[in-house]
């Protein structure tokens, strides 16, 4: 196309577009990537000619995708309760588990609808149809024809439907979702909860996913690139530049010769950026593919260049630098959006951990979102990338284990050439947990899938988090796997790693250390499986599960053994569904496992781990809080978390002694903990000292008096005028003094006006039934976030909290283009 022509392309597309409301588009030449966010037509039901394009569905609710359909409440006990024993948990008896998946209403059938009118296509075009992810068995139907379903909600997928479309004028496209009951050990969301998008090409041209990056030798002064494309067609000429970000090119390579549908690239980089999580330098391999000299495709790929090492008795490295993975673990819900993915969400997450010193993400139990791999390739994290958290065998009724035998080959398959150019996928799991772990036809099956992903990527290893440890050691599952991944089970690692052939062993998932945040419990002691009447768990860091652990006891092993190479916490943040240790107590909705709760607020355990994992910045931490009505006198000890390994402790000015961190306990190895502190109300001061002595950081609480005034503190006070963007604004009160009120739960109301609206609001409470979506929510513990949306117009965005009593507060926030 030259360009007066591409211009008219451009134009009369964007036209057309514009005309039907498609907004979200990316135009190259030859190749056009079309968003389908609005204009989508939704209702849950079974709706049986929903997929006919004659269909009425004027009076069905306008959605935009990403959607989560049962995000809008309102909880309720019934739904999804399962009268199951959780045996992974050791249960031998069946009871009723209410809140597992959430309590929300995801259970059923819905469909979605979309009608859409692409530009006049010339027959050499070729269109495809990509879901990034649908829950759950979507069947998707195009102009009343059925194109194609896929079973697990988790992956990516998509069809050609270029012999489908209308030929010219509108196309009706229908999604049908089914979740059944008892098919997830959590929230799994519904709906179409990632993006879908047209990709409009021609028949000539690189295939779907069909460009494959490594950088099989790497040095500081050099490195060999290796890019491998899929492309259809005779004729060809592929010309690969590799550029910087911003497009200026250092290298290329050209081949007009094709091994079978492949044309393959070695092209050297002299003095790499190398790609590290504290330098996280990316490369783009922008591939132009040319026919008889006609330029027919361009695609665009951003790589990064690095080298990762396991070794025996060494563990991980990357580009040469031994190191262990400072890891957590994620489920996909992101808490008061539910599973619907957005990119801010999803960037604050992230920079909430890096804050924290986390290196590394494990996408438990499936498939990450692309959105993810993204800003983890470019905030630096590294990724263990998960598949499935079950295979064969059930671990609940409707699960994966449904189509297992037919899907897990091509589930695993777009995993894999979907997400392999992401340098931060340092290793690959193909289970979690999965039953399976205890037969020999187990084995088998670990064998099996671990050589697909040798197959379609030789350059990455696989593990599976294995709870039956002692029966992997003696059946070989454990040995099969090139990483052996335990799951707690601490007293097991010496002898795994004499058993295992690999010599060494990663945490593949540890702690699972329960508490809420801001609520502290009495008195402060270790406990499993603790219960109280209000259905919290202490923040002391104390109290954990039956088959789990405190995050001191991990950091010994993590410290001791050279041969353990890392740990993924369970969990980064509070998620939907498994209330543990309260599965069984209404109304527990969400889990208590999260080192931030669910609204992203970090919890006292946020700091334990700072402490030890960020090394650039000082972690000072006091915990509890210091309003304590009724208990004056009676014993409230003081915990500090910090990075000095001495401080001294003041109440209201009088020392309670230096404590020195020491090898008495973990906890004593890892915390500085002051056991006697009588309470009477006023002001809590630590200084901490450096190795010699030397004071070198101070901090101080106060008791605060009756709340007074509200204080709102975003964390982006600038939002991009797409629609989507969201400033997550934490909300606090304060006494006539300005001191922090952190036990206040005062109803506040939240009002937005502007260019912006009030998209959702959470306050981190595992028990609260209140509706994320309504404007108005009590405090917890003295914190809720309010999350404020940017519309399409640029302009202020005026948010106002009030609250009975409160003197209220307004945040101007800005939506700029
Ligand atoms: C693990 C499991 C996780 C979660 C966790 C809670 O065994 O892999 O999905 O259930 O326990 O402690």
């Amino acid at each position: 196309m030259d360009e007066t022509k591409k211009i008219l392309f451009k134009k009369t597309l964007l036209t057309s577009l514009l005309l039907i409301g498609i907004s979200q588009l990316t135009i190259c030449q030859n190749r056009t990537i079309i968003e389908l966010t609005d204009n989508w037509k939704f209702k849950k039901g079974t709706n049986k000619e929903a997929f006919q394009p004659s269909f009425d569905d004027s009076k069905w609710e306008q959605v935009t995708v990403p959607h989560d359909w049962a995000i809008y409440g309102p909880f309720d006990k019934e739904i999804d309760k399962q009268m199951v024993a959780i045996i992974q948990n050791g249960e031998e008896i069946a009871s009723e588990k209410t809140g597992r998946t959430g309590a929300l209403p995801h259970i059923g059938e819905a469909w979605y609808r979309n009608q859409f009118i692409l530009p006049e296509l010339d027959k050499n075009k070729k269109v495809i149809l990509l879901f990034e992810g649908a829950m759950s068995e979507p069947k998707v139907f195009l102009n009343g024809k059925k194109i194609g379903e896929w079973n697990y909600g988790y992956n990516y997928f998509y069809f050609d439907i270029t012999d489908d479309l209308s030929k010219k004028g509108k196309n009706t496209l229908a999604v049908h979702l089914n979740n059944s009951p008892e098919s997830s050990r959590w929230y799994p969301g519904a709906g179409l909860y990632r993006k879908v998008k047209i990709i409009i090409k021609n028949d000539v041209s690189i295939a779907q996913w069909g460009t494959f990056i490594t950088t099989p030798y790497v040095t500081d002064t050099l490195a060999k690139v290796n890019i491998k494309t899929k492309v259809n067609g005779t004729g060809l000429n592929l010309v690969t530049d590799i550029t910087d970000l911003n497009g200026n090119v250092i290298n290329s390579g050209e081949s007009s010769a094709i091994f079978g549908d492949e044309i393959e690239f070695n092209i050297p980089l002299k003095n790499p950026a190398l790609w590290s999580p504290e330098t996280p330098n990316l490369y783009k391999a922008v591939s132009k593919l040319y026919k008889n000299d006609t330029l027919v495709d361009i695609v665009e790929t951003r790589f990064g260049v690095r080298e990762i090492k396991y070794e025996a008795n060494v563990g991980f490295s990357l580009n040469g630098v031994n190191r262990k993975f400072k890891g957590v673990c994620l489920h996909h819900d992101l808490g008061p959006l539910g599973t619907a993915i957005n990119r801010s969400a999803l960037k604050r997450q992230l920079l909430i951990l890096k804050d924290m010193g986390v290196d590394a993400i494990r996408s438990s139990h499936n498939m990450p979102s692309f959105e993810q791999l993204e800003l983890c390739d470019e905030l630096g994290f590294m990724f263990l990338a998960e598949s499935f958290d079950e295979w064969a065998q059930p671990k609940v009724k409707n699960g994966y284990n449904r189509f297992y035998q037919t899907d897990v080959e091509k589930d695993l398959v777009n995993l894999i050439h979907a997400t392999r150019n992401h340098p931060c996928i340092v290793m690959w799991s193909s289970g979690n947990e999965v039953s399976d772990q205890w037969s020999a036809e187990g084995v088998k099956q670990a064998k099996r899938l671990q050589e697909i992903f040798h197959r379609e990527d030789p350059t990455r290893p696989v593990t599976v988090g294995m709870d039956q440890v002692e029966n992997t050691l003696a059946n070989g599952f454990g040995a099969v796997l090139d990483i052996p991944g335990l799951n707690y089970r601490l007293h097991l690692y010496e002898d795994a790693y004499e058993k295992f052939p690999q010599a060494f062993i990663l945490g593949s998932e540890t702690a699972s250390t329960v508490s809420s945040r801001g609520i502290y419990k009495f008195p402060v002691e270790k406990a499993a499986m603790k219960q109280y009447d209000d259905f919290q768990s202490s923040s002391y860091d104390l109290e954990y599960c039956s088959w789990s652990n405190v995050p001191d006891d991990d950091f010994v092993l993590q410290d001791d053994k050279p041969w353990v190479m890392g740990e993924f916490v369970w969990t980064g943040f509070d998620y939907l569904g498994e209330p543990t240790p309260y599965d069984e107590k209404w109304p527990s909705r969400s889990s208590y496992f999260g080192i931030c709760d669910l609204a992203g607020i970090p919890k006292d355990r946020y700091y334990l781990y700072r402490s030890r994992w960020n090394k650039q910045e000082e972690t000072l931490h006091i915990l509890p809080h210091w309003n304590w009505e009724g208990r004056e006198g009676e014993k409230t000890p003081v915990f500090v978390y910090s990075n000095y390994d001495s401080a001294e402790l003041f109440v209201n000015g009088k020392s309670m002694g230096i404590q020195t961190k020491n090898n008495q306990s973990p906890q004593n190895r890892y915390r500085l903990m002051w056991m006697d502190v009588k309470y009477e109300p006023g002001t809590l001061k630590v200084i901490a000292f450096d190795k010699n002595g030397n004071p070198k950081a101070e901090k101080e609480i106060q008791t605060a008096g009756k709340p007074y005034q509200i204080v709102l503190q975003p964390d982006r006070t600038e939002l991009k005028a797409n629609g989507e963007d969201l400033s997550f604004v934490t909300v606090s009160v304060v006494d006539n003094k300005g001191i922090p009120c952190p036990t206040a739960t005062d109803q506040l109301n939240f009002q937005v006006k502007g260019k912006g609206l009030f998209r959702a609001v959470c306050n981190g409470d595992p028990t609260s039934l209140e509706m994320f979506h309504e404007p108005t929510m009590k405090l917890f513990s003295g914190k809720l976030v309010v999350l404020v949306q940017s519309g399409k117009e640029t302009g202020e965005i005026d948010l106002t909290v009030t609250g009975k009593g409160l003197k209220s507060e307004k945040l101007v926030l800005t939506a700029v283009p």
